[in-house]
C-alpha cells in the first residue's frame, strides 16, 4: 500500500509536468479543462466516461450521484484512506479540483457545480450545535481531533469526514475504535527498563530510537532503543470508548455533528 501510493504520486508528478506543458496553450477553463485533467489522472481507474474500471469504481452510479458538491470536492481533495483513491489536494490546485468535479457532474448528466451554496457556513441545526458542544466539552473529542482550526493531533483530522466514511463506517469508528485503526495512527507501547509503560501514537522509528506522541498529545518523546526493555505494537486504538458511554440523545447529537463535517 505504502509502495503503491508513492509510486502513484511519482506518476502524478510526471503526468502533471506533461500537462502543464500542454495546458499553457489552452486558455479556457472550467468543464473543458476538467475533462483534460480527468483524462490525464482519473480515467485510468474510473473509465473514460466514469463507468468504472478494475482499479476504481463508477462515478455515475447512485452512490456517486448522491455526493453533495462539497462531498465530491472533499473526496477528490482528501482521498479515501485505505483505498486506491489518493488525496489529490497536494497535486491539483483548488481550481483544478473544482474543474474536474464539474466534469464529473457533466458525466453524471447533472447541472454544473454551484460554489458556496451556503452549506459551508456554520450550521444552525440545533442537533448539530449540541453535538459540537459535546465534542468540544464533556466528550473531550477535541483533545485528540482537529476540525477547522481547533484541536489535537493524536487522532486524524475530521474535516470532510462524512464524505470519507459511510454512515456504517462512521458508527463503527466511534462505537468500536479498535475494530479498524486508521493508518498512521497506530498505538505503540514502550516499556522502560524500570518497568513503567508509555502508550502513545507512534510517530518515527529508526535503528536507534522510536518517537511516541503521548496519549494526551502534549509530548513527543524519543526513546533510545538501548534504554528500553521493549517496544510493542498494540491492536488497541488510543481512542477511548466515550461514545458508547453516552446516552441516546447525546449520541444522536454527536453523530449529527460528525455527519455535518
Ligand atoms: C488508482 C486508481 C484511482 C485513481 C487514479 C483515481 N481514483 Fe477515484 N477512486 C478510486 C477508488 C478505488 C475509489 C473508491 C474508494 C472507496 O472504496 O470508497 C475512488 C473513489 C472516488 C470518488 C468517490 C465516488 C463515490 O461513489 O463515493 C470520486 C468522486 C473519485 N474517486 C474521483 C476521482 C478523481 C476526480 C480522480 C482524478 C483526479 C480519481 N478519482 C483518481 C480509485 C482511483
Ligand atoms: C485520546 C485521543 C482520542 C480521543 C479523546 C478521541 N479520539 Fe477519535 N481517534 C483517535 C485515534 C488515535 C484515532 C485513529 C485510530 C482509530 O482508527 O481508532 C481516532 C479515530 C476516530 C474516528 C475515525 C476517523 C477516520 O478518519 O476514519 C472518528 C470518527 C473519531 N475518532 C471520533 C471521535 C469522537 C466523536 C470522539 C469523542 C467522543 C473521539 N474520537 C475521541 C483518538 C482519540
Amino acid at each position: 500500500m505504502q509502495y503503491r501510493s508513492t509510486f502513484l504520486k511519482g506518476l502524478a508528478g510526471i503526468a502533471l509536468g506533461m500537462f502543464s506543458l500542454s495546458a499553457s496553450v489552452s486558455v479556457y477553463s472550467g468543464v473543458g479543462e476538467g475533462q483534460e485533467l480527468y483524462n490525464a489522472y482519473c480515467q485510468i481507474c474510473h473509465g473514460g466516461l466514469g463507468e468504472g474500471q478494475q482499479m476504481g469504481k463508477p462515478l455515475t452510479d447512485s452512490t456517486a450521484n448522491r455526493l453533495t458538491d462539497e462531498g465530491l470536492l472533499s473526496v477528490i481533495t482528501q482521498g479515501r484512506s485505505g483505498t486506491g483513491m489518493a488525496a489529490w489536494g497536494g497535486s491539483l490546485s483548488d481550481i483544478e479540483i473544482f474543474d474536474v468535479a464539474s466534469y464529473i457532474r457533466n458525466l453524471q448528466g447533472k447541472p454544473a457545480m454551484i460554489l458556496d451554496d451556503g452549506d459551508s457556513g456554520p450550521s444552525d441545526d440545533p442537533l448539530v450545535l449540541a453535538g459540537e458542544q459535546l465534542f468540544n466539552n464533556s466528550a473531550a473529542c477535541v483533545t485528540c481531533h482537529t476540525y477547522g482550526e481547533n484541536g489535537g493531533s493524536v487522532g486524524p483530522k475530521l474535516d470532510g469526514l462524512s464524505s470519507r466514511l459511510s454512515d456504517d463506517a462512521l458508527l463503527q469508528a466511534v462505537l468500536s475504535p479498535s475494530a479498524t485503526i486508521v493508518s498512521g495512527f497506530e498505538t505503540k507501547i514502550v516499556e522502560q527498563n524500570d518497568g513503567t509503560q508509555v502508550r502513545g501514537r507512534y510517530r518515527n522509528d529508526s535503528d536507534l530510537a522510536v518517537q511516541i506522541q503521548s496519549e494526551d498529545g502534549r509530548r513527543w518523546v524519543t526513546y533510545f532503543k538501548d534504554r528500553v526493555k521493549s517496544i510493542t505494537d498494540s491492536a488497541e486504538s488510543l481512542m477511548p470508548d466515550t461514545y458508547a458511554s453516552l446516552g441516546a440523545v447525546e449520541q444522536e447529537q454527536l453523530l449529527a455533528f460528525l455527519k455535518s463535517l
